[in-house]
Parts: C-alpha cells; sequence; structure tokens
C-alpha cells in the first residue's frame, strides 16, 4: 500500500506540525508592542492552518494502518523558534518562522518523493497540497522579514 518511509515521514511530519502549533501560539502570545500586533495575527491564523496539516497526516496515517505520534515519541528540534528574551524582538521569531516552514518545505518534498517511488498517489497529492501552504506561509514571512529589518 506504501511505503516505511512514507509512514516515517508522515510522523515526522505530523511532530512537526504539532511543535509548530505551540511555538507559534507561544510567541503570538509572548510578543509585546503596537510592530508585533501583524505578526501575532497572521501567527493565529497560521496556527489553524498547520492543526489541519497535522490532522490530515494523522488521517492519511490511519488509512495506512499506522499512528500519529504522541508526546512521548516526541523530539522538541525548533530551536530558533524559541520565545526571545526580549518580547519585542518581531524580527528573531520571524527568523524562527521562516526556519520552521524552510524545514516543513524540505519534508514535504521528500514525502513527494517517497510516495510516488511507492507508488501512493494519494500520499503524494495530500503533500502536495500541504506543500503549497507552507510555501505560501513562507511567501508572508519573507515579506514581513523584509518589512522589519528596514525599520
Ligand atoms: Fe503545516
Ligand atoms: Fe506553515
Amino acid at each position: 500500500m506504501t511505503s516505511d518511509r512514507v509512514i516515517d515521514l508522515l510522523q515526522k511530519a505530523y511532530g512537526d506540525e504539532m511543535e509548530t502549533v505551540m511555538n507559534y501560539q507561544t510567541n503570538a502570545i509572548v510578543l509585546d508592542g503596537v510592530r508585533a500586533e501583524e505578526i501575532k495575527q497572521s501567527l493565529q491564523q497560521d496556527i489553524q492552518e498547520e492543526l489541519t496539516h497535522a490532522q490530515q497526516l494523522g488521517n492519511r496515517l490511519k488509512q495506512l494502518d499506522a499512528r500519529p505520534p504522541s508526546s512521548a515519541e516526541f523530539t522538541a528540534r525548533q530551536d530558533s523558534l524559541q520565545p526571545p528574551e526580549d518580547s519585542t524582538d518581531v524580527l528573531s521569531v520571524i527568523r524562527g518562522v521562516l526556519d520552521a516552514e524552510e524545514d516543513a518545505i524540505e519534508t514535504y518534498r521528500s514525502i513527494i518523493d517517497a510516495a510516488e517511488d511507492a507508488d501512493d498517489p494519494v500520499t503524494e497529492d495530500l503533500a502536495v497540497a500541504i506543500l503549497a501552504d507552507e510555501e505560501a506561509h513562507r511567501t508572508e514571512f519573507r515579506g514581513f522579514e523584509k518589512e522589519y529589518q528596514d525599520d
């Protein structure tokens, strides 16, 4: 039906999405100041999308007779997305988001390749759809990076 590599990558992607939800949520709460408002709103919107990605990945894993991971199997990796010491340091959060989105793009590209090799077009289609969302997030935050580094 599919390959072990596809299952492993779907489980990794699920964990990454959940870590992203946690860190976007925390940063959206922690950031202070008028300049942060736009970023906080954008993060809140992306949280909903990342959560939907996790749900879609989890449902696909179930269809493949596997399971999404839970917290006991989880290793945190998003060092650059930890909330900054200075709660007005919006640029540091923007750069952390860009790292997370780049990482997600790489993972979904790997899933697309692995699913194609495994002749699993349903997983491939799902990964293509999610990849499009992650690229849109990256574009949005690249724009923010330009805007905020010039201030
Ligand atoms: Fe996502
Ligand atoms: Fe994203």
